[in-house]
């Protein structure tokens, strides 16, 4: 479904992949881990297409960075749902409106769109919340919202950059739990975390990032 094949990418003086390739299959969880500059967040971007590869290939579903053309991207990202650390909500916008501009966007309906910003609230347990704004919500509650408009368009792959990286560990827990359980319905997932407690609690591949490439690492399990 997904695949980096060769992939060298490097910022104006600041190289940061050579020959990266790793591949993701179909409802796969994998958490990407990597100290802090190891490239996480610049792998998450090279999915979603924000940059594209020096060299080499990213392929995802239908698309790939060598012939994807910008007006394609939109359809791209609709495939995917991105979860950030600092959650990124629009907070001058209540809960519902924050879901609903996200099928505004592809002219769903307005039945729909109160239909699925519902279902999506009432999945991450937020449903009673969706006249508050986001500010007067916590750190773990914006997140919960920020992971129900990511599963709107229900996509095929969730990207999760550090979106426990904000949180304590039992609302990291809470975070995790949602996500594993957007998971057995199918969905992909790719989890950048630095959180090693985190990556222990699931039964996951683990791709590393080191020195500018990919390997494959092995986490002993939590009993
Ligand atoms: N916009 C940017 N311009 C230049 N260098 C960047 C930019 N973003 C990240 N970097 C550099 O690229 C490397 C990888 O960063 P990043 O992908 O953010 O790592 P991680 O998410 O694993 O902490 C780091 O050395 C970082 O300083
Ligand atoms: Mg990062």
């Amino acid at each position: 479904m997904l695949s980096f094949s060769n992939v060298d990418f490097s910022y104006p003086n600041q190289p940061v992949f050579t020959d990266l390739n790793f591949e993701l299959e179909h409802g796969e969880f994998t958490f990407l881990i990597g100290k802090s500059g190891a490239g996480k967040s610049t792998l998450l971007q090279l999915v979603y297409m924000n940059i594209l590869p020096n060299s080499g290939i990213v392929q995802i579903g239908n698309y790939d960075s060598k012939t994807i053309k910008p007006r394609e991207l939109p359809y791209l990202r609709r495939k995917l749902g991105i979860v950030f650390q600092e959650f990124r909500l629009l907070n001058d916008r209540n809960i519902y409106e924050n879901l609903s501009f996200v099928l505004e966007a592809t002219n769903t309906p307005r039945k729909e769109i109160k239909r699925r910003v519902n279902d999506a609230l009432t999945d991450v347990g937020l449903v009673h919340r969706r006249y508050s704004m986001p500010l007067e919500l916590s750190g773990g509650e914006q997140q919960r919202v920020a992971i129900a408009r990511a599963v709107l368009n229900d996509p095929i792959l969730i990207l999760a950059d550090e979106p426990t990286g904000n949180l304590d560990p039992d609302t990291s827990s809470e975070i995790l739990e949602i996500i594993r359980k957007i998971h057995q319905r199918g969905t992909a997932v790719l989890f950048a975390t630095h959180n090693y407690e985190i990556v222990k609690k699931v039964n996951a591949k683990i791709i590393k990032l080191e020195d500018g490439k990919a390997y494959k690492a092995v986490l002993k399990q939590k009993p």
